[in-house]
């Protein structure tokens, strides 16, 4: 890298000449750092040649000989230029690192318009038109800033995020399920009622970290009004297996159930890897050994499936769990679901720690598990102590005292809008949550509590509705 810099620079370097002042006793002098920007323009090229492979391979060849001839000479020249740029570091920073960081910045931004383009082909609508205007508009302002050198990094990657989540939203789940679904008309979640249901772990209150719940899948046939366990039986971290009861009286009795082998040990390739299972139709999903990827283990054939996040730098192995007051051990990345189906919940490097989702389909056709849409929220997944979904908005807890914690914040896929001003109190039996989830059959929520289970019943209110109050 810091070679190809070099070659671009301006191939004379020369000293400049500049007058000083005497004032206050010191002498002050202005330095013209133009000399010093980083030629984007050329670099774009030389890149751009270097990707398109224009040059055949014998001229390619020619060259690395070449550089490696000069290879001292500009060792030479780069420890002169180090040396000489020192006392003006800060320039580095002003120029060079913001006209790399722009750079950066266009590429995306080009990426965005390549998908939206995409999209806008196939669904040529009012969204998609202000979406290409929004991104061309974009494009604008970060050229404009190439020479104005005012610069807003921060407006400027919120405007790329928002775009890039717009762009996801439009790519539609399949039906508009806010209109045609009645599910989902509600507008936001208004109230969390006490819990509905308390009762100690079947594996009792020394397994404080797992899942749990009921059959989230409306049309599931055998295993409709199914409840499930998921404890993490190792070191609270890992597990494998899934315990299964056939109807809610023998749940609460701990009666007749059914264990289905996940993974053949705890350190398996398919072991479950923190509290983060949902039972939805005829699968367990879940995230997978100290890995990126979601499984899905089939209930009537024990295979598994499997599907890597998408992002640089998923987070596992305690990089982003949930840590508002206290870390969950390995509560990394989690599977939920709501009216609209599976949904990956996690945090990446690209996305600063933040909340990212995406969205999971089972093609039961290719037998394979997809992501199909990906969006990145503005929360640190560290600062929330839990989240789950419900009809396509996400909703983040935080922790109040040992026996409350609070939904704070929403985020909505249809429209990319956050609210961070909820304040829905969850009641708790102990203090740690280790996992959160929805279930559209019935609207309920499920909390692991340590060894408590309990469920609680959500209502919605059309008042309480982002596109309503803002
Ligand atoms: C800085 O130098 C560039 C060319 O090297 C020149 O075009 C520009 O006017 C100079 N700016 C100032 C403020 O002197
Ligand atoms: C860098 O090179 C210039 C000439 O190209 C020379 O005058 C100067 O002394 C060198 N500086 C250092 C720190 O080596
Ligand atoms: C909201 O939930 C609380 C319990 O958390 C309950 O006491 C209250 O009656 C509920 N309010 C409504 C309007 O349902
Ligand atoms: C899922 O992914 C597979 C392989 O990448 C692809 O063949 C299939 O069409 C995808 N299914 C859907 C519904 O997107």
């Amino acid at each position: 890298m810091l070679l190809l810099l070099l070659l671009l620079l301006p191939s004379q370097v020369d000293a400049q000449h500049v007058s000083g002042q005497k004032k206050n006793g010191a002498c002050v002098c202005d330095v013209n750092s133009t000399m010093w920007s980083f030629p984007t323009g050329e670099y774009k090229a030389t890149l751009q040649q270097v990707t398109t492979c224009e040059e055949s391979l014998n001229s390619l060849q020619d060259k690395v000989e070449l550089s490696s001839k000069r290879l001292p000479h500009m060792q030479a020249l780069i420890k002169n230029m180090t040396d000489r740029l020192e006392p003006h570091q800060y320039l580095n920073h002003q120029g060079l690192y913001t006209n790399l960081a722009l750079y950066k910045l266009g590429q995306e931004l080009s990426q965005v318009e390549t998908d939206i383009g995409d999209i806008h082909s196939q669904l040529n609508n009012a969204k998609t038109q202000k979406l290409s205007k929004e991104v061309g508009k974009l494009l604008k302002d970060v050229e404009r800033m190439q020479v104005s050198k005012t610069i807003n990094m921060k407006t400027v990657r919120e405007k790329l995020r928002y775009l890039k989540n717009s762009a996801e939203s439009c790519r539609t789940i399949p039906k508009d399920f806010r209109g045609q679904d009645s599910y989902c008309r509600k507008g936001l979640m208004s109230n969390i009622s006490e819990p509905v249901t308390t009762k100690i772990s079947p594996y009792g209150k020394s397994i404080i970290s797992g899942s749990w719940g009921k059959q989230a899948q409306m049309d599931s046939e055998g295993q409709k009004n199914s409840y499930w366990v998921q404890p993490l039986l190792n070191s609270h971290i890992w597990g494998n297996t899934l315990r299964v009861y056939q109807t809610y009286e023998d749940f609460m009795a701990s009666v007749n159930h059914k264990d289905f082998p996940v993974a053949p040990s705890f350190g398996h390739a398919n072991t479950i890897d923190g509290p983060s299972a949902i039972l939805y139709g005829e699968a367990l999903y879940y995230h997978c050994y100290r890995s990126a990827d979601i499984c899905r283990y089939d209930l009537k054939s024990n295979s598994v499936n499997r599907v890597t996040l998408p992002g640089t730098g998923v987070g596992f192995n305690n990089k982003f769990p949930y840590c508002y007051y206290d870390c969950r051990a390995n509560s990394d990345i989690e599977v939920e679901v709501d009216e609209t189906g599976l949904w990956a919940l996690y945090a990446t490097v690209g996305n600063h720690g933040n909340l990212v989702v995406s969205r999971l389909l089972w093609d039961s056709e290719a037998e394979t598990l997809n992501v199909t849409q990906t969006w990145e929220t503005m929360i640190f997944k560290k600062a929330v102590s839990n989240a789950f979904m419900s009809c396509g908005v996400l909703y983040a807890t935080r922790y109040l005292d040992d026996y409350h914690d609070e939904v704070f914040y929403a985020f909505d896929t249809a429209t990319g809008r956050e609210d961070n001003s909820l304040t829905l109190p969850l009641e708790k039996v102990a203090k740690g949550v280790a996992s959160l989830s929805y279930n559209p059959t019935n609207k309920q929520i499920y909390m692991f509590n340590d060894g408590y289970l309990l469920a609680y019943q959500a209502s919605f209110s059309p008042q309480f509705d982002m596109y309503n109050t803002k």
